[in-house]
């Protein structure tokens, strides 16, 4: 039968589709090309970063590490000091990040209220990390010495979050006592030094002082916030949202589901390294930053979006609520009122997930999600082994208030081994041990590979 919840948990639903609640539907537009309108914010708390831009040749390389710092999640804030707009101008930034640039300490309002916004303090509060990428021997002089005379050395004062610094500099500044003695009182502030490269440097000079490659710095950042990178490598396609199997152009019958475990999983996944298709049903959430994001309408529309992503995924976990049933005909007008019953003959849908455990490669991991009532673990075992999958989730449907269309959850995560109880918590915190069930599988299968002598190679899944 389905692959998420029982039929008895799906509430169907008669819907018009001119009602608002699903806000990027569009029955004229072809699957795929539907826009995501976005509507609110996703699941997961964005992790907020101030990334100070300071005035030297690498300053053009922070569009790549804002970049990154946003394929991984983050909301990042740009502020520039008055040296670096000499070198890119903060439209670039502006542009990337969605926001205005900061670059002065005073905005230049004129009036009575000229100067009494607090920006700096603002800013300081609300980040969970500040990364100053490129960071000059100057601005790192004014952090070691507390002297706040620009918008970014005040805010490197005002903040209580983790501060990275990634320096490049021509090697003589580089190595000079005073750059030298200036970062060891940051160090032993606790202040994290993404150490420069060597090589040529755009002063012509070989040595020391070259800006640390992105990845290597937006990686000392993540580390920082302790974000765990043990998805790295790993392909992840997540199915999320309900689908919705049309009774006629303007009527379908739908269930309840959010979309907001699958949204969670997603984001919590990218955060955690792993590159992360989302294939979702309609929803009125705000995707994360997904490598690809597929919206999807009824349930052989995502049949058809995962079957064909499915060999290129390393893990799939099927969050989705996807429909048992769905009518036998699709009327082609609008059914008309009549004074008479109307009664719609079903036929089941795909079971898109015991289709994947058929046809699955040997190095895949594969995860359900299910509503149980009775002898939760004995079926739920069941499935695992009819299915040829790796693991279930199964969501607590006794207590209101959690499950369908809320923002909390309490599950139980059964695989062959054992089961593990999730007591409820918010959908982020179960996306969470959701993936550290993924990150077990992977090292119980890597260890039993290797003791069998086969290497397992994530990149490319071969056939079994
Ligand atoms: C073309 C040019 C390139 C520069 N490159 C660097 C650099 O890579 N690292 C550095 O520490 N200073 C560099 N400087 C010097 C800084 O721009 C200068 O010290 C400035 O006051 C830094 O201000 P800020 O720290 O507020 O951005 C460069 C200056 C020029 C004119």
């Amino acid at each position: 039968m389905g692959v998420s919840r029982s039929r008895a948990q799906e509430i169907y639903l008669w819907r018009n589709r001119s009602c608002g609640y699903y806000p990027f539907l569009d029955a004229s537009a072809p699957v795929g090309l539907v826009p995501a309108r976005r509507a609110s914010a996703p699941v997961g708390a964005a992790m907020k970063i101030a990334l100070g831009v300071t005035g030297g040749i690498a300053a053009y390389k922070a569009a790549e590490i804002l970049r990154q710092l946003q394929d991984r999640g983050a909301e990042v804030q740009v502020v520039m000091t008055r040296a670096a707009q000499e070198f890119v101008r903060p439209l670039t930034f502006a542009a990337l990040s969605g926001k205005n640039v900061i670059t002065e300490m005073f905005d230049g309002t004129s009036g009575p209220n000229a100067g009494s916004s607090v920006e700096h303090i603002g800013v300081a509060q609300s980040i969970d990390a500040l990364l100053v990428a490129p960071a000059t021997a100057d601005t790192l002089a004014k952090f070691a010495n507390g002297t706040a005379s620009d918008f970014l050395s005040t805010l490197y004062l005002a903040t209580t979050a983790p501060v990275i610094v990634a320096p490049a500099m021509n090697v003589n500044m580089w190595q000079h006592e005073a750059t030298q003695r200036n970062l060891d009182t940051l160090r032993r502030r606790g202040v994290r030094i993404v150490e420069p490269g060597s090589g040529y440097l755009a002063c012509g000079m070989i040595g020391a002082g070259r800006l640390a490659e992105p990845d290597q710095i937006v990686e000392a950042v993540m580390e920082t916030l302790g974000v765990a990178q043990d998805l790295k490598g790993e392909s992840i396609l997540v199915t999320a949202g309900p689908t919705l199997e049309p009774i006629d152009p303007v009527r379908f019958i739908g269930n309840r589901s959010s979309g907001k475990m699958g949204y969670a999983i997603a984001e919590a996944a990218i955060r955690r390294g792993a590159r992360v298709t989302l294939v979702s049903g309609p929803t009125a959430i705000n995707p994360p930053a997904v490598a690809e994001f597929v919206p999807v309408e009824t349930t052989q529309q995502m049949r058809d979006a995962v079957v064909v992503r499915f060999p290129d995924a390393s893990v799939v976990i099927k969050a989705a609520a996807v429909a048992d049933y769905r009518p036998r005909q699709t009327a082609s007008r609008k059914i008309k009122r009549a004074g008479n019953a109307l009664t719609l003959e079903m036929e089941p849908t795909a079971d898109i997930l015991a289709e994947l455990g058929a046809h699955r490669f040997e190095k895949q991991i594969l995860i359900g999600f299910a509503a149980e009532t009775e002898n939760v673990i004995e079926n739920a075992r069941g499935k695992l082994a009819a299915k040829h999958i790796d693991a279930i989730v199964v969501n607590d449907v006794s207590k209101p208030g959690i499950g369908f269309n809320s923002d909390r959850n309490a599950v139980t995560i059964i695989t062959a081994e054992d089961s593990l109880q999730v007591a409820e918590s918010s959908k982020f915190d179960v996306a969470q041990r959701v993936l550290d069930t993924v990150v077990r599988l992977r090292a119980a299968r890597l260890s039993s590979a290797q003791a069998s002598g086969s290497s397992i190679q994530l990149e490319k899944a071969e056939n079994k």
